[in-house]
């Protein structure tokens, strides 16, 4: 927080990417490592959604990391172009290199 001030007129001049400046790119081993841990739930919700959702066409992945989730959602749902968006590079060269 030491970017953010309370003084009510920097917010709109602001140019940081979030309020906490993690460094997202270094994570990519611990977002992968929690994200297929939590694979058999994410599965298990995914199952569910399939049952209520029509086959979608478009899936939007905003902020998805080293792309776990997305592409646990590209075997859900087979028939749909899935777009992974993050603000890291490096965490979308990992996501490309996992739906490979
Ligand atoms: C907690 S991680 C979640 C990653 C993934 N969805 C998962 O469940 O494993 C949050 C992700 O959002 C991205 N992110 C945060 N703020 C963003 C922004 N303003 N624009 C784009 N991506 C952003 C980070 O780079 C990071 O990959």
């Amino acid at each position: 927080m030491a970017h953010h001030h309370h003084d009510g007129g920097h917010r709109a001049g602001h140019h940081h990417h979030d309020h906490t400046d993690i460094d997202w790119s270094e994570m990519a081993p611990h977002l992968e490592a929690q994200a297929e841990l939590f694979t058999p739930l994410y599965e298990h919700a995914m199952a569910w959604l399939a049952k209520r959702q029509t086959e979608p066409g478009l899936i939007v992945d905003v902020g998805s990391g080293p792309g776990v989730v997305a592409c646990l959602l590209a075997d859900t749902f087979p028939g749909a172009r899935i777009v992974a968006v993050d603000g890291s590079a490096p965490l979308l060269e990992r996501a490309r290199a996992r739906a490979e």
